[in-house]
């Protein structure tokens, strides 16, 4: 009942306040050079990805949001159905409510809606310091028929709760045991502060096989948890890491200029398909956005169909004007 209460007064929180980063995401200042003779026509432009196995129709993921309240059951099925008529990938939010409450599994549960789509669960890395055993972890990727587990690090938000949980000692044995026992490939994820590159050494060498960035610049949980607290004192704890964390365009760059070869995603106020494209020019394989498809959820399915379509169209365009072929293309097309 508490988790309930907490799940959707996040949700009303992120619907109707404004908890936005105070920080730009960095997409204005990325340039990618106008194309003027492209040599193929705009019905020529491919935007699909692969992503690790999987074959992506867009370089798209709904990023972690919801479950584990009432409202969450709805918001999910819409999110998984438009995933799947789109070929883009889901995740879907925390699973700790699930774990603790079976009932609550019924609200993550989409694979009868998306039976063909990569579809990634989710936990905080920190409860596997509060009870969460390798067998929890299995048990959640069972339930929701998932082919990935996101785990996320959110120290940030968890220090602004009242009794948050922000025990963080010892972590990374406890995360090398997980990702050498589950039969999915493990990802690592903010929650929109970033995630530095030597966080990213550390958590690939435990066996972690994706980092998702998930910067600063869209929806801050530094803001999101000053606003439930109902404490004017801790709220204005948490008004004063309103602009916290490594902004989304840099922290994809620096990303993929130490790691090469790492899957990565680029999230955290990313807004529209141009931003998709210059987030892919910048070294990520896939974007992710939450906050515009929790708007577009909350309205109706073909709110999130729509959503899609006009993302993955202005992507399209990009890629044209650009010269852009293929994604892969992007990369050259990136300029001062
Ligand atoms: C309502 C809501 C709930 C969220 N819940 C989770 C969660 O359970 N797990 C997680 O890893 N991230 C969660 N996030 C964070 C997002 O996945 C994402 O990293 C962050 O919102 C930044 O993306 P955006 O700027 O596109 O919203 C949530 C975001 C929103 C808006």
């Amino acid at each position: 009942m508490e988790t309930d209460a907490r799940k959707s007064r996040h949700l009303d929180i992120c619907l109707e306040e404004d908890v936005a980063s105070r920080l730009d995401a960095g997409f204005s200042a990325v340039r990618l050079q106008h194309e003027a003779l492209p040599e193929f026509a705009l019905a020529d432009v491919d935007c699909s990805a692969r992503f690790l196995h999987f074959m992506l129709r867009a370089p798209l993921v709904i990023s972690s949001m919801t479950g584990g309240t009432k409202r969450a059951r709805d918001i999910n099925r819409r999110l998984a159905a438009a995933a799947e008529a789109a070929g883009i990938a889901l995740g879907l939010g925390s699973g700790r409510a699930a774990l603790e409450d079976a009932q609550l599994g019924q609200t993550y549960a989409v694979r009868d809606v998306a039976p063909t789509i990569p579809l990634f669960a989710n936990l905080g890395a920190v409860q596997l310091n509060y009870g969460v055993s390798v067998d929890d972890a299995r048990r959640l990727v069972d339930m929701h028929g998932a082919s990935a587990l996101y785990l996320h690090f959110n120290p940030l938000q968890e220090a602004l709760q009242l009794h948050g949980d922000t025990n963080f000692r010892d972590l990374l044995p406890k995360i090398a045991r997980l990702c050498t026992a589950l039969e999915v490939p493990v990802f690592a994820k903010g929650v929109g502060s970033g995630l530095a590159v030597k966080t990213a050494l550390r958590l690939l060498e435990a066996g972690i096989v994706a980092i998702d960035v998930a910067g600063a610049g869209g929806t801050s949980w530094a803001l999101v948890e000053g606003r439930r607290t109902g404490d004017a004192t801790r709220e204005r704890i948490a008004e004063a890491f309103g602009d916290w964390g490594q902004a989304t365009a840099r922290a994809t760059a620096e990303m993929r200029r130490a790691l090469p070869a790492v899957p990565l995603i680029a999230s955290g106020g990313i807004r529209n398909g141009v931003e998709i494209a210059k987030a892919i020019a910048l070294g990520a394989d896939l974007c992710g956005i939450a906050l515009p498809f929790l708007e577009a959820a909350n309205e109706s399915e073909q709110a999130v169909h729509a959503l899609i379509g006009e993302l993955v169209t202005a992507l399209r365009i990009a890629q044209f004007a650009s010269g852009s072929r293929r994604l892969t293309d992007l990369r050259a097309a990136l300029t001062l």
